[in-house]
């Protein structure tokens, strides 16, 4: 092990076929695999303690919504992406792992290529007040890797919400029809998991806390073939500044 980084180290969990098609079925029915198990518990200890560094030096407050979502929250502190990447060898060697890649292409079912845009591969989030969420979205890219590095008890909130197999159209969301028109799935994820969500086409968001509590999470994100020749014209890129067009404050 080198700096910050893992060098070599192995971080992937070898897994039996039965769990790995188990994985795979998930994902593909409900947009979201637990995959945990797939990661070597240190791995995801000097996770964590990294995303706390990380947010200790660089973390920015959002309080705002999302027109191109449909008005929807967004009240969190971030660490942007090119900040996370600037400052962390350990998230970026995590990222490029191939024994991660290799065992998230076969969930996945297709190639995961590095995301795009340097503005969007990395995101750490900090719900912490009364009422922060991350309100209802799809992402750009179609694959995101979620380390849930501290979580609070069920009751207080922050749950995961997921309505999968439905796109994103940012000139007319829809998101409340979409939400009458199909079931909710909500999962309670414990400090220390991992989730691997097909973005683009799973339509989530966090339940508001219930009050001030801390929760955690680093978001990784890889597109695929079908995102590489798309263009992402919105001013929507909130979490890199709090200023986008699309972007209004809240009003309480
Ligand atoms: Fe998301």
């Amino acid at each position: 092990m080198s700096g910050n980084g893992l060098g070599s180290e192995n971080i992937c969990v070898p897994l039996e076929n039965s769990e790995i098609r188990r994985m795979t079925h998930q994902y593909h029915r409900y947009g979201i695999a637990t995959v945990t198990d797939l990661i070597e518990a240190h791995t995801r200890q000097l996770v964590r303690a990294e995303a706390e560094r990380l947010l200790e030096k660089h973390a920015e407050r959002r309080d705002l919504r999302l027109e191109t979502t449909g008005y929807t929250r967004r009240s969190m502190s971030v660490v942007p992406s090119e900040m996370i990447a600037a400052n962390s060898e350990l998230v970026t060697s995590v990222y490029s792992n191939p024994d991660l890649i290799r065992a998230l292409e076969a969930l996945a079912g297709e190639k995961l290529h590095p995301c795009p845009k340097a503005d969007e591969e990395f995101l750490i989030t900090r719900q912490e007040q009364r009422g922060d969420t991350h309100g209802w979205h799809w992402g750009d890219f179609s694959f995101a890797l979620i380390w849930v590095l501290l979580a609070p008890p069920i009751d207080v909130g922050g749950l995961l919400q997921c309505v999968p197999h439905t796109a994103w159209d940012k000139a007319s969301p829809r998101i409340n029809n979409y939400l009458a028109e199909n079931p909710i799935n909500t999962y309670h994820f414990g400090s220390g998991d991992v989730y691997f969500l097909r973005t683009d086409t799973t339509l989530h968001r966090t339940i508001p806390l219930r009050e001030d509590a801390t929760r955690i999470i680093l978001n990784m994100t890889w597109a695929g073939d079908r995102d590489l020749t798309r263009n992402f014209d919105a001013d929507d890129r909130w979490w890199d500044n709090a200023g986008v067009s699309a972007a209004s404050a809240i009003k309480k």
